[in-house]
């Protein structure tokens, strides 16, 4: 199997910022409460007008850029995201025209929560890995701030928008994908859902005024099973690599609230400076919380050659997994 690692990342935050207090002035909640509750100080919001695609095609300029590489050198586009820009055709196309990538390169969008970056990125390095592909461009982009009720507290404050992406490259040398642990529980699929506007229940006056097409979570159901699930992923991954805890330079759990990071990483015994927190300044961004906190990570510079990194997500579905790397 042909190895494969990381060549470049990027990423991009839409320009306007949602603070606490602009929620607090909005509705019936409070800095105070989103902050020891979840770590959130502020989320990116897409406007109005803005194209979301646009946010992908930024990240992904950004990663090809890091890579060295041109829109012609990408062999397969694959876009992790749960809101699409049209349900048919999806985001991948949109970003596959605006980045003017060869005209006959392979893409898809994939669907697994706020996984999906995981996903993907297992899938890509696969393709690679068969000879499927010479090269991947893998997209994390969400713009959940248009799927969410604004009247629904509980909700809103919780998600942010932005894109990250990841170039993937076949290697003979030492970094890369090491391990991967993909798993899916869907006895816990009730509590994420868009109920309206697939094929099971699509769009109509009245779906739209009940609310159905707005994103509804039952955040307590998730809140434990999240910490097993990506717990369970990274020890299956590392063992995959033939690693252990003590290994893991650096940990980037999926940002969904800075509680679910603390205890994961007291779950696996990990120091709090081996873990990645973004959430403060941006929410929770789904499939594009990994990469846009893995960019952050290596354009800091905190990342070095030969460091053993670990990715770990869950979401919607419920789908999780992990991917162990080395940089
Ligand atoms: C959603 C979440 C932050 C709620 O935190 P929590 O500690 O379970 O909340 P609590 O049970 O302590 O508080 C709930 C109370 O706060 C209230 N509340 C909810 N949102 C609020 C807000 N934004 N501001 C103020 N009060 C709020 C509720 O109405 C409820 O009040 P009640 O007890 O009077 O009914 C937490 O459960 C969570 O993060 N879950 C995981 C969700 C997740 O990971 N989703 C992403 C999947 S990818």
């Amino acid at each position: 199997m042909i190895k494969v690692r990381i060549a470049g990342t990027g990423s991009y935050l839409p320009p306007t910022r949602l603070t606490n207090d602009d929620l607090a002035r909005r509705m019936d909640t409070s800095d105070e409460w989103i902050r020891t509750r979840t770590g959130i100080r502020e989320r990116r919001i897409l406007d109005a007008g803005a194209v979301p695609a646009e946010m992908g095609v930024a990240a992904a300029r950004a990663a090809l850029a890091a890579a060295g590489k041109g829109p012609a050198d990408v062999d397969l586009l694959i876009v992790a995201t749960n809101v699409p820009e049209e349900i048919i055709p999806g985001t991948a196309p949109y970003l596959a025209a605006a980045l003017k990538l060869a005209k006959d390169a392979p893409f898809f969008d994939v669907t697994a929560g706020c996984a999906g970056f995981v996903y993907a990125l297992a899938l890509g390095g696969a393709m690679i890995a068969v000879g499927l592909a010479k090269s991947a461009l893998v997209v994390g982009t969400e713009a959940l701030s248009r799927f969410v009720d604004w009247e629904d507290r509980s909700t809103c404050v919780l998600f942010g928008d932005g894109a990250g992406a990841a170039v993937l490259v076949p290697t003979e040398g030492t970094a890369g994908i090491l391990g991967v642990s993909l798993h899916g529980d869907p006895t816990k699929l009730s509590l994420l859902r868009i109920e309206a506007g697939g094929v099971r229940r699509p769009a109509t006056v009245d779906t739209v005024r009940e609310g159905l097409h707005f994103l509804r979570m039952e955040g307590e159901g998730l809140f434990r099973p999240a910490v097993t699930m990506m717990a369970r992923a990274t020890r299956e991954a590392l063992a995959r690599a033939g690693l252990t805890l003590q290994d893991i330079d650096w940990v980037i759990p999926h940002q969904a609230n800075l509680r679910i990071v603390d205890a994961l990483a007291k779950r696996l015994g990990l120091p709090p400076e081996r873990v990645v927190v973004n959430i403060d300044h941006v929410a929770n961004t789904s499939t594009a919380s990994i990469p846009i906190a893995l960019d952050e990570l290596a354009r800091t510079g905190r990342v070095e050659p030969g460091q053993v990194v670990a990715l770990t997500a869950f979401g919607a579905g419920a789908c999780y997994g992990t991917v162990i790397l080395r940089w």
